[in-house]
């Protein structure tokens, strides 16, 4: 491949930082995050709150309320929170002593309604103290098992009556499956509006997902070429380097279908696929998004083993670095047939896609971080110039969501020299290059728009639904006849079983090797 011809982005106006971002300003508020003990809270959610403060986004009427169950004071919690962020603390310590006196802290068990009551009356304080005008954003940072649980205890404590004022945040996992899911919608919607509901897939915050949608429906170039006319193939992939680390306990009873492919993955597939929105709105994005989803299954529904390979990695690396395998990790049973890579096949039965295969690939200890959609477009209807090195190569448009941001163009040019034969060369955007700046954390972005109440980037109940439904047929064969989807090993630090390939082989492809 020729080296990549750059495009740099005309910044047009003030190329200085401050001139390429377009904020809005969070109204007052206080931030209550159950689970403030939790290694969520210290390694995401008050680092992106420090940095919203850095960044001057939060009113000076602002407020972190954490609460679990440890009987620490509010200094306490202050001192908790400082080592994970101290290089950032380190940049602004004057920020930090700013920051840190809107920290507080108070014990609650959400199954003891006398906390929530004290909750209530800790919440009618702080209003008082940093004027937060009764806005208040509960984020629910805790056990799955407990969700539901947390927002009957809230409404009961009277905490969400004012649908303008009050909202929840939820995390992933929303269900284990289709009918978990739809019970625990069922129950939130007892105690809350879905409009003061968001669940949050932090894929949904990076600023790679939301510029396919800025690339699809801002561009007159490539939304009359995005379709089964001129599109053959779709991978989307997100790889891991890291394995499943101390995390055991939950991943044991997930595995990467229910970690990765039902949410983060699912969320980029509907982004790429949806139909163009009437306007740039949360709920005509998100009926988009569910459509697209309740249009899409699995490649082969009666036989789900043909559009599923499941793989587990076992012991790799190098001598000086060498890698446990998943069953060796420490909490895992030795026996596990949990997967940590999966690839599947789906087709989407809709006007735009019909016959289009979609590719899906995750896994833990692959050879490289990197998640990414890759469009692969027909082939020349005819050959006219002679390719250096064998066949001409499709056209193909790669947009890296992480981590080297962009978005990359593969297309044939003439090769130097006398003869008419061609050659692929990759033209290039990279956010890093063109805006100067990397782009900030999911959580700073989502966190914010909880915040100012823009569901937007958050997946609605249906959206949850159409994705478990989706992945109902491999569920119900791992229910029912687990010999027929094994796991399949494969060596830490490989792309995956051989059976993956063979997915593609069986479609005359390949899985791209970034
Ligand atoms: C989380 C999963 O949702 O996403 C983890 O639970 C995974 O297992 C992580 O490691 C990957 O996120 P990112 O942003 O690093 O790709």
């Amino acid at each position: 491949m020729e080296s990549a011809a750059k495009v740099m982005v005309s910044t047009l106006t003030n190329p200085l930082r401050v001139g390429l971002r377009q904020e809005r300003v969070i109204p007052p508020q206080c931030l209550v995050i159950f689970g403030a003990s939790g290694d969520l809270t210290h390694r995401k959610l008050v680092p992106a709150l420090f940095e919203l403060f850095v960044q001057r986004r939060l009113p000076s009427e602002f407020a972190v309320l954490g609460c679990a169950r440890r009987p620490w004071s509010d200094e306490e919690f202050r001192q908790k929170i400082e080592p994970s962020l101290k290089a950032a603390i380190a940049a602004e310590p004057e920020g930090w002593q700013s920051f840190s006196k809107g920290l507080f802290y108070e014990p609650v068990d959400l199954r003891k309604p006398q906390d929530l009551a004290r909750l209530g009356k800790r919440l009618e304080q702080i209003d008082r103290l940093r004027a937060t005008r009764h806005n208040t954003t509960f984020y629910l940072s805790v056990s799955p098992s407990h969700y539901g649980a947390g927002c009957r205890a809230l409404a009961a404590a009277g905490l969400l009556s004012d649908p303008e004022r009050s909202r929840v945040v939820i995390e992933k996992p929303f269900g284990t499956d289709l009918a978990s899911a739809q019970e625990l919608n069922r129950l939130v919607k007892t105690y809350a509006q879905e409009r003061q509901i968001f669940r949050i897939d932090h894929y949904l915050g990076k600023e790679t997902v939301q510029n396919i949608m800025v690339l699809r429906f801002a561009n007159t170039i490539f939304e009359p070429i995005w379709n089964r006319n001129y599109i053959s193939s779709v991978q989307i992939t997100a790889a891991e380097t890291v394995g499943v680390e101390e995390r055991a306990g939950y991943y044991e009873g997930s595995g990467a279908l229910r970690d990765m492919v039902q949410n983060h993955l699912t969320q980029m597939l509907a982004i790429t696929a949806m139909e163009p929105p009437g306007r740039f709105e949360p709920e005509t994005i998100r009926n988009e998004k569910a459509k697209v989803l309740q249009a899409s299954r699995l490649a082969d529904i009666e036989s789900p083993w043909s559009a599923c390979v499941r793989g587990q990695y076992t012991r790799g690396g190098s001598s000086n670095r060498p890698v446990t395998g998943y069953r060796e990790e420490p909490g895992v049973d030795p026996n596990s047939t949990t997967e940590t890579y999966v690839a599947l096949k789906l087709f989407i039965d809709n006007w735009r896609w019909q016959g289009v295969p979609f590719y899906l690939r995750t896994g833990k200890h692959l050879p490289k971080r990197l998640s990414e959609v890759v469009l692969t477009f027909r082939d020349a209807p005819v050959h006219l110039f002679d390719a250096v090195g064998g066949a001409s190569m499709a056209n193909q448009l790669v947009l890296r969501i992480q981590p080297d941001e962009g978005a990359n163009l593969r297309f044939e040019v003439k090769a130097p020299g006398s003869g008419m034969r061609s050659r692929p060369i990759e033209m290039d955007f990279s956010y890093d290059e063109s805006f100067g700046e990397p782009s900030d954390e999911g959580y700073v972005r989502l966190l914010a728009d909880a915040m100012l109440g823009d569901p937007t980037l958050f997946t609605r109940n249906d959206e949850v639904e159409a994705a478990w439904r989706l992945y109902t047929p491999v569920l119900d064969v791992l229910e029912d006849a687990p010999w027929q989807l094994p796991v399949h090993p494969y060596e830490a630090g490989t792309w995956g079983p051989a059976a993956s390939d063979t997915l593609l082989a069986r479609d005359d492809l390949l899985w791209r090797r970034p």
